[in-house]
């Protein structure tokens, strides 16, 4: 059946991370492609709830080798924190966990200059999570960046360094720029860490591919916040879509079997830019109770909107999803009144198209529908359990983005779950 690509279809935190355990049942291999230590991926495995910031999600499947691959930003400090987690959790990483030395790597300067970014943007902040991915990313682009393998060569890693050294030259106005004495001190700490765990991922998925294992790619972030095809600039720096899955794995696009596409019943967003259907009070404040909508990395609150289907069926046709994980439909229950956003006007017109400029998509109005209520989901155990409103809610995504439901999630833990395709 190929690879199966899990991606986010909305601004992130749609649950992925739950729904890459679930499939991982059935995985040999695990991927993550692109992001960092920026994402949060819970998932709530025998009563105890685990954030994932770079390993991937498939850590918590014995069966699994999970592999961080080449186009992820690697926080070598993030990843030693989330291994000594796990490890007190008692779950096994060593021989499991695999690191491209490829990837390259988030460095204190790229946390520093992430901070001083975003504060001399005033009053048009990104809202990003800190955790210096652009900087990183833009060294990557800029081929001034540290890859995780360049730490194994003492030379190379030198001239690695003395290449940044002389890029970036003195900071602001005189100021001393970043100490590249420290972050050579500090690829040295780790060094002991990358000997063990890093390796050739590219190798290690195109031959799990030739033996017909069965692979899974994690996306992070989500397709709205892709940095080609989201609403720059308040996107983060990587591709999100399937686009990203492909070249930060290493694996071919005709690999792809399936993309299985997460989406929230409603929608949220943390950091900046717009969100056309935010939501009015008290409906803000009760689905981000109900849903514990804060940000899993951050801790910020997320803002909540109404299930938004223009921005849905662009992200659905954009990556070519060909089965919907819906999640969250339990927060949706007794709210009293459920509005779908169906189409998008502008100055008294119909806008035909997700808008790629930013300041467009400002200015969108909202066309909703109403859609019928429930009360309680209970605990289904297939579709025809579900309370009569909560079907058509989700007959109705499926239909307008023509897609089939693959998978239904009504609660946080593992078994909470409805498997609606193999
Ligand atoms: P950055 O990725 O930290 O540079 O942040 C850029 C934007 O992406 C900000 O709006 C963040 O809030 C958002 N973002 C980054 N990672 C995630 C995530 O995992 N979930 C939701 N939003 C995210």
């Amino acid at each position: 059946m190929g690879v199966t690509a899990i991606i986010g279809l909305q601004w992130g935190d749609e649950g992925k991370g739950k729904v890459v355990d679930v499939v991982c049942e059935r995985a040999d291999v695990v991927v993550r492609c692109q992001g960092g230590a920026n994402a949060g991926h819970t998932v709530v495995a025998n009563g105890r709830k685990f954030i994932l910031h770079l390993v991937p999600a498939g850590i918590l499947r014995e069966n699994v080798t999970c592999v961080v691959g080449s186009g992820v930003a690697v926080d070598l400090e993030a990843l030693a924190a989330e291994l000594d987690q796990l490890a007190e959790a008692g779950v096994k990483t060593s021989g499991r966990l695999v690191i491209s030395r490829r990837a390259h790597l988030v460095l204190p300067l790229h946390k520093q200059a992430d901070r001083a970014e975003e504060a001399s943007r005033g009053g048009r902040k990104i809202g990003t999570t800190l955790r210096g991915i652009g900087p990183c990313y833009s060294h990557k682009y800029a081929r001034l960046g540290i890859r995780v393998g360049d730490l194994l060569s003492p030379q190379v890693l030198d001239q690695r360094l003395s290449a940044l050294r002389q890029a970036l030259g003195a900071g602001p106005a005189g100021s001393p720029g970043p100490d590249l004495d420290q972050t050579y001190q500090y690829c040295q700490a780790y060094l002991p860490m990358v000997r063990e765990m890093s390796g050739d991922t590219v190798s290690l998925v195109l031959d799990a591919l030739g033996r017909n294992k069965r692979i899974v790619l994690e996306g992070a972030q989500g397709f709205l916040l892709d940095i080609d095809y989201g609403t720059y600039p308040y996107v983060t720096s990587s591709n999100t879509g399937v686009h990203g899955l492909v070249s930060g794995s290493g694996l071919p696009p005709s690999s792809i079997g399936r993309v299985l596409g997460v989406m929230k019943a409603y929608v949220t967003r943390v950091g900046e830019g717009p969100l056309p259907t935010e939501m009015e009070e008290p409906y803000q404040s009760a689905v981000r109770e109900k849903g514990h909508e804060f940000g899993a990395t951050t801790g910020r609150p997320r803002r909540c909107g109404w299930l938004d289907m223009v921005a849905l069926d662009y992200a659905c046709r954009a990556n070519g999803v060909t089965s919907l994980a819906v999640t969250k439909l339990d927060t949706l229950a007794g709210l009293g009144a459920l509005k779908v956003c169906e189409g998008y006007q502008s100055s008294g017109r119909a806008v035909p198209a997700f808008p790629s400029e930013v300041d467009l998509l400002a200015k969108c109005v909202p066309a909703y529908v109403t859609a019928e209520t429930w009360d309680a989901l209970g605990s289904p155990r297939r579709l025809d359990d579900l309370a009569p409103g909560a079907r058509r809610y989700l007959d109705r995504i499926a239909a307008l983005t023509r897609c089939r439901l693959g998978m239904l999630s009504v609660g946080p833990g593992r078994d909470d779950v409805l498997r609606l395709e193999d």
